[in-house]
């Protein structure tokens, strides 16, 4: 199992700690950012870690912002993408069996390293039930595709596009 992994400036510490865990446990992983901890945009990397995972390079994904919960919504933007923002490990654990969630997105204002890491462990080791839940999973695919907007060029904000903030970036906001 391979993992991408990233969080936006409020997720750092964070994820140094999961990336830790996942060294423990000889989890490869790549951290897709941001690697500063200057203000940054979470949905640029919600885009940029799920669009590693629907590579096929990568096999889940691990997405940290305050909450978890902006990760959450622009990952599940995306479609093949079914991301689970998740406080407590049996949401996590069920969110795999169930959903089959290929992104688990933790707050970092709301759980402690520990907590986040027993998520973590649990959701990582958790399988597919497939089944019945296999039939909803397949409706949530169908939902995605009734709504699916043609694919025409469309204009790009420029703050879309942006590269990521480095270390003498100027801090806009938090
Ligand atoms: C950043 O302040 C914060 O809004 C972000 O990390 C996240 O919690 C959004 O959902």
């Amino acid at each position: 199992m391979k993992i991408a992994i990233g969080s936006d400036h409020t997720g750092l510490a964070l994820k140094e700690v999961i990336k830790a865990y996942l060294d423990s446990r000889m989890i490869p992983y790549e951290d897709f950012g941001t690697h500063t901890p200057e203000s940054c945009d979470y949905p640029r990397i919600a885009e940029i870690v799920c669009k590693a995972i629907l590579s096929s390079e990568f096999d889940r994904g691990i997405l940290i912002c305050g909450t978890g919960i902006g990760m959450s919504i622009a990952a599940n933007k995306i479609p093949n993408i079914r991301a689970a923002a998740c406080s407590e490990p049996y949401s996590a654990i069920l969110s795999k069996r169930h959903n089959n969630s290929n992104v688990l997105c933790l707050g970092a204002r709301v759980v402690a390293s520990g907590l986040a890491t027993l998520i973590t462990e649990g959701w990582l080791n958790a399988s597919f039930e497939g089944g019945r839940h296999e039939r909803r999973v397949d409706m949530l695919t169908r939902i995605e595709q009734r709504y699916a907007i043609p694919v025409v060029p469309h204009p790009v904000k420029e703050d879309d596009t942006n590269p990521l903030p480095t270390a003498d970036a100027p801090v806009s906001d938090n």
